[in-house]
């Protein structure tokens, strides 16, 4: 199984990983990590650092998830900001929360360095650039936030380095960096494969079993048993509920395009739009030697599977990009990825909720660069039996009393969806749909996701998703089904790319 969640293509997915091995019969580890992205290689990382055997399964080859497609700024400048952060956590939190992307970003540089990573690491500014005068207050109280959350060094500035045209304060973090996902990827798993970790590609989870003795199901028909077992999957494919109230999930779009090198400083950027805008650089080597400068502009956030209008919004980020950046040349790449925003601005890594030696590590609040490496320290700590500072402001178990809005939104969005039990098809005919393209169909009572292939053979699913029975949408640009109620996605013939459901659609004509 070699999953792609999407068509597009990012720059990153040109780095070749080393591919793991399929697993072929049951095994016992210390400790099984399930999900080879950035959290669940850290964490296999990590573990086997301190001695642990580790087996690492994913259903794909390493980082096909959502780390191929995000734009790696590392980052303490917590997206939800430090006023947000401080109201919902506390004072305390607050600074915990800021601690721990600090040291994240300072155990990467590490990490990279000692394992001889070359993974274009950079440090280098941020800015979070007020969108509109209007937000001038919410940059000064989000500077005295920060102040108080311990980043002694975050300051106004009046005038921003580069040509980005921002008609607003900014604010400087210094200290924040930036890298080749994939490069570090690759450097970790090469690491963990020359140590005491088995990692296999190809080994679909179907069922994670709590107790003292963990137990992992593939589909294949593997069986890992371990002292403990960390689902990594993006988002959790053992929780079925609890954790996806807390969180939503949400389709974020990026452009990559050229720019003469001096028209802008290699510096990471933010504004305070909603949805807003992250830019960044990236220097690239050209096939015939030399090197080029991307500039990387991500934005147009939705929820998912609740919008299908891609060109509209690549559209408008390249009209934003060109208006900030008038040097920018031709696009180069453009792609898009799913984040999940828990309610309260921080992810949930620690213990899953009633499980025994079961851990997860989810809500990525689109800072899953840094929060998946809190998620490989954390939860190193957590199963080695010691106390961890940051222990109980990630704790998924947390009840997000404060964000009781946010959460009460969320819930009620969820529960509109389930009116596309009701509702007309996309089309009313399979014949409607060209060569090349999905759409949703009613049949009686219920939905088909129906897709024509490029010879024009039509391949029919049971539009309902095998999760919580919402009604999946079809995503135009990714040629994925999307659901629109806690982020499953699936391929275009219905095989599941990503949770909570783990079971595909149902076939009904193949
Ligand atoms: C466009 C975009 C921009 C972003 N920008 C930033 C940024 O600038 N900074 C930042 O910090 N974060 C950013 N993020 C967020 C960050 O990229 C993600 O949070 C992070 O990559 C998620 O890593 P992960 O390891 O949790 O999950 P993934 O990388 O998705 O890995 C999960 C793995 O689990 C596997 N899997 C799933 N289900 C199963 C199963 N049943 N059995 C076996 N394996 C399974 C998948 O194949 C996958 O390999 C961005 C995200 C996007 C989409
Ligand atoms: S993801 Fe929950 S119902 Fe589809």
């Amino acid at each position: 199984m070699n999953k792609e969640p999407g068509q597009t293509v990012s720059p990153w997915m040109s780095q070749e990983v080393p591919p793991l091995p399929s697993m072929s019969t049951g095994a016992h580890a210390d400790v099984c990590v399930v999900g080879a992205g950035i959290a669940g290689v850290t964490t296999a990382y990590c573990l086997m650092k301190e001695g642990r055997s580790v087996i690492l399964l994913d259903d794909s080859q390493p980082g096909r998830g959502m780390t191929e497609r995000t734009t790696a700024h590392l980052s303490n400048a917590i997206d939800a900001g430090y006023t947000e952060i401080e109201r919902l956590h506390g004072l305390q939190g607050a600074r915990l929360a800021a601690n721990s992307h600090t040291a994240a970003i300072d155990w990467i540089e590490k990490t990279a360095h000692e394992a001889g990573i070359d993974c274009d690491f950079l440090r280098l500014d941020g800015y979070l650039c007020a969108a509109s005068p209007d937000d001038a207050q919410r940059i000064k109280d989000e500077w005295a936030a920060a102040l108080r959350a311990g980043l002694a060094d975050v300051e106004p500035v009046d005038r921003l380095p580069g040509p980005l045209t921002q008609n607003g304060p900014c604010l400087r973090f210094p200290r924040q960096a930036q890298f080749h996902p994939m490069k570090y990827l690759a450097g970790l798993v090469k690491a963990i494969a020359q140590g005491k970790c088995r990692a296999f590609s190809g080994s679909h989870v179907t069922k994670v079993e709590s107790g003292k003795q963990v137990r992992v199901e593939t589909s294949q028909g593997c069986v890992v048993t371990a002292d403990a077992v960390v689902v990594a999957t993006n988002t959790p494919i053992n929780n079925m509920v609890t954790i996806h109230t807390k969180q939503a999930a949400y389709i974020t779009y990026v452009i990559s395009a050229t720019i003469p090198a001096g028209a802008v400083e290699q510096a990471l950027w933010w504004d305070t739009q909603d949805p807003y805008h992250y830019v960044r650089t990236q220097r690239r080597s050209l096939p015939g030697g030399g090197e080029e400068l991307l500039l990387i502009v991500g934005g147009e956030d939705h929820k998912a599977g609740q919008a299908d209008d891609a060109e509209f919004r690549y559209g408008r980020l390249e009209a934003w990009a060109r208006a900030q950046f008038p040097a920018m040349g031709g696009v180069t790449h453009r792609w898009s990825g799913q984040v999940m925003e828990s309610v309260d601005g921080l992810a949930f890594i620690g213990k899953n909720p009633g499980d025994e030696n079961v851990y997860i590590a989810t809500g990525d609040c689109g800072m899953g660069m840094t929060h998946g490496t809190i998620a490989g320290l954390l939860l190193t700590d957590l199963i080695k039996g010691r106390d961890s500072p940051w222990s109980s402001l990630y704790n998924p178990s947390r009840h997000p009393v404060k964000a009781m809005g946010e959460f009460v939104r969320e819930s009620l969005n969820v529960v509109a969806q389930y009116t596309d039990w009701v509702t007309k098809g996309d089309v009313a005919r399979a014949e409607d749909i060209p060569n090349g393209e999905g759409a949703v169909l009613r049949d009686g009572l219920t939905k088909i996701a129906a897709y024509r292939d490029a010879d024009g053979v039509l391949h029919t699913c049971s539009a309902v998703c095998p999760h919580l029975n919402c009604i999946v949408s079809w995503n135009h640009s990714e040629h994925t089904w999307d659901c629109p109620c806690h982020g499953s996605r699936f391929d275009k013939f219905g095989q599941v790319l990503n949770g909570p459901a783990i079971t595909d659609l149902t076939r009904l004509n193949t």
